[in-house]
């Protein structure tokens, strides 16, 4: 029997079978057995699917690159699959750029981004003809330095930052605004459009921001891009021919529904034992009003790629690039393409509660696994344990990792699960595609999961192998020498 649950985009693709839960047709125990866990796993189905509504921008504006940011999942068959349906690549660092080169995807189609950009790196988008977001604006001479000596001409993006939005997302994760590390401050840039004339090997073709990521308002890209066109327009008064605008990433995924994340924002604020010490996690307190404002990444967005699109072209921005000469849109989604196309299974290795009372579920894998929390300690998922899913009752708990040190938890907004869990149960953390390991380590020497792949017609197979005791700790040169 299936049942209804309310989850997008999973409860398309959900089924159950003897109470296990079985997603695109593939039983999830038999994954987590075989692979063992912790374990990533990517759906194709989803991943088709978000790619299918990003690329609806053919209707709204046919001159588009659609560059998926391949450090939201860096797997080999994720960019060949994406490649293969027309996709580039962003990239940001050398790594990045030969993975993505190997496979497959053409230099034109990639865009090179970093703040710090190392020296090879340029040198190598330079050598290929590899678009290059130039940032910070000191970068700009080094960029004409280095292709003056390989006597070439470097194609340039100038990346800006210093826009007015306030709160559009988390403050780690918000990267156009004026406490940035990255971009060049807007309020320069006409200034560098007069001085860029005189660097010969460079020729600035483009404008480029990314807002940041789980950004869940569209009214933010609609006003970067018309501040972006009156810019370009100053650009060309300058000489400077604007052929391309980059919008970076940023689109939203909803991490749970719309009514229970409005509820969890306010228990956060309001009820004790909800949060680990009770921190007002996500809250930042206002000075001005002297209250907690929420300044925390929103968990729920209104809007699938799709939306987003249209809510952007639906306005005057259509005629305005038209009145530009319709430069190249590049769109460079990250999360929006896979964070919800993809799921962890942990083992449950016990369930109790911690000195202070409250519930506690321990699993196989830490922070080092799941890095979001790390970059946003009130991350959270929709949780389900998976080998019973029809099991009664329900039970609220923290979610603690395996690392040794007491802030690795992988849920610290308590969670509620359906059931009550049991030592050796599997537990599926949903929506983990986008940037699940981006911060994966060998924390306590634990190898890095597998990642395996379940395909569009219903098979699977593994992507990433488990490392194994070697490969933890193949890098100490002088163990190796022991051994041989
Ligand atoms: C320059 C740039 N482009 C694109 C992305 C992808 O963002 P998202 O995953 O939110 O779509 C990032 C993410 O940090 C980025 O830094």
């Amino acid at each position: 029997m299936k049942e209804e649950i309310n989850w997008e985009p999973w409860n398309e693709y959900m089924d159950e079978t003897k109470g296990h839960r079985k997603v695109c047709g593939v039983d999830l125990i038999e994954l987590a057995e075989e692979y063992g866990t912790p374990l990533y796993v990517l759906f194709g189905a989803i991943i088709e699917k978000n790619y299918r509504r990003y690329q609806t921008l053919e209707e709204k504006y046919k001159n588009h690159l659609l560059s998926y940011a391949v450090k939201a999942n860096t797997t080999f068959a994720l960019i060949k699959l994406l490649s293969g349906y027309g996709a580039g690549a962003e990239v940001a660092s050398e790594y990045e750029l030969e993975f993505v080169l190997d496979a497959g995807v053409p230099p034109e189609k990639i865009r090179a981004n970093g703040n710090c950009k190392s020296r090879y790196f340029l040198e190598e988008c330079i050598q290929k003809g590899i678009v290059i977001n130039a940032d910070p604006e000191e970068e700009l001479y080094t960029i004409n330095n280095i292709a003056q000596r390989l006597e070439k001409r470097a194609k340039v993006n100038l990346r800006l930052a210093g826009f007015p939005f306030n709160n559009i997302t988390a403050p780690n994760i918000f990267t156009s605004g004026k406490w940035s590390k990255f971009g060049t401050d807007l309020e320069r840039a006409r200034d560098i459009f007069r001085r860029v004339g005189d660097l010969n090997c460079l020729n600035l073709q483009g404008l480029m921001v990314h807002l940041g990521s789980q950004i869940a308002d569209t009214n933010a890209y609609s006003k970067a891009l018309s501040i972006i066109v009156e810019l370009a327009k100053d650009a060309r008064n300058a000489g400077l021919e604007i052929k391309e605008i980059d919008l970076g990433g940023g689109f939203g995924i909803s991490y749970l529904g719309k009514e229970e994340w409005e509820k969890t924002k306010a228990r956060i604020k309001e009820e004790q034992d909800f949060t680990w010490r009770d921190a007002p996690l996500g809250y930042e307190y206002d000075l001005g009003s002297k209250k907690l404002v929420w300044g925390g990444e929103e968990f729920y967005s209104p809007l699938t790629p799709d939306l987003c699109i249209k809510a952007l072209f639906d306005g005057a921005l259509r005629q305005e690039l038209e009145d530009m000469g319709s430069p190249l849109l590049v769109l460079e989604p990250g999360r929006g393409m896979v964070g919800n196309a993809g799921l962890t299974i942990f083992r449950i290795c016990h369930v109790g509660t911690i000195p202070g009372g409250q519930n506690i579920i321990h699993v196989d894998g830490g922070a080092n696994c799941s890095s979001q929390n790390i970059i946003m300690p009130e991350f959270l998922h929709r949780i389900e344990i998976i080998n019973e899913v029809r099991r009664e009752g329900s039970f609220d708990a923290f979610i603690a990792g395996n690392l040794c040190y007491t802030g690795d938890l992988l849920s610290r907004i308590k969670t509620t699960v359906k059931g009550k869990p049991e030592q050796g149960d599997l537990i599926a953390f949903y929506d983990t595609g986008a940037y699940e390991d981006f911060l994966s380590s060998n924390a306590n020497s634990f190898p890095r999961p597998a990642k395996a792949m379940v395909t569009k017609d219903g098979k699977h197979r593994l992507l990433v192998r488990r490392e194994e005791y070697a490969d933890i700790f193949h890098r100490d040169v002088d163990w190796g020498s022991c051994l041989s």
